[in-house]
């Protein structure tokens, strides 16, 4: 009950900087899914309930789950064809993007998440497929494989973390060059991904809703 309404607030306090088209595609989606993936995913988390500390230079995380709309306008997005990619989802949560993508026939997909509870969750969640593997670890730790190519965040964490991932991601594609896609819905630290990625599409409003998706 407290997680719905958590989600409730957020959602309310978010989609009132929308606008009418966004709000109506965002329930929209969400129904569709709902009942197509029956999953677990629609709830909150607010940073004092997470199962772990957050680090210093974070004064926010959550919980909620990445719009269904917003996910479905990025898969249209990239460049890459997703059934040959390896998708990561960092701060995967209960694995709302990642059973998106397996639905649209990624290759592999896997789910950093730093919860331990929503990992579990997650595995509930995608135990009917075969093609995801979830991490419960820190993102910054993940060392990633020369098949990554998606990386998929919903404004996962806080600007170290991002600074370190974009720096495992940019080692990674120096030691393995390859063409990568990185989608970042709600881009807080746009920016910073700005002066490391080419952008290949953004849409996002003055209240940081939206989608950007880069390419190297
Ligand atoms: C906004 S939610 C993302 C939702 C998810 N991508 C989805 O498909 O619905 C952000 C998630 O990032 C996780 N997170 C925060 N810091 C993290 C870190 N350093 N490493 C891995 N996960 C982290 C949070 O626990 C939370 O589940």
């Amino acid at each position: 009950m407290k997680s719905f309404f958590n989600l409730l607030k957020t959602t309310i306090s978010k989609i009132s900087h929308w606008g009418a088209k966004n709000v109506i595609n965002f329930i929209y989606f969400e129904l569709i899914y709902f009942f197509r993936f029956n999953s677990r995913t629609l709830f909150g988390i607010q940073n004092n309930e997470l199962d772990y500390e957050i680090k210093d230079d974070e004064e926010f995380i959550e919980y909620i789950p990445t719009p269904f709309f917003l996910i479905n306008k990025s898969a249209k997005k990239i460049n890459l064809n997703l059934t040959e990619s390896c998708l990561v989802d960092f701060g995967s949560g209960a694995g709302r993007a990642l059973e998106f993508f397996i639905n649209k026939e990624v290759k592999f997909c896997k789910g950093i998440e730093r919860s331990s509870k929503l990992t579990e969750l997650a595995r509930l969640n995608l135990s009917k497929y075969d093609n995801v593997e979830l991490f419960h670890m820190d993102a910054e730790n993940y060392k990633i494989d020369n098949k990554d190519n998606i990386f998929f965040l919903y404004d996962p964490f806080g600007i170290e973390t991002i600074k370190k991932v974009i720096k495992n991601i940019n080692y990674s594609v120096k030691i393995s060059p390859r063409e990568i896609n990185i989608i970042y819905v709600s881009p807080r630290y746009n920016e910073i991904f700005k002066s490391a990625f080419k952008v290949i599409y953004e849409d996002v409003n003055k209240f940081n809703l939206g989608v950007v998706v880069f390419s190297n």
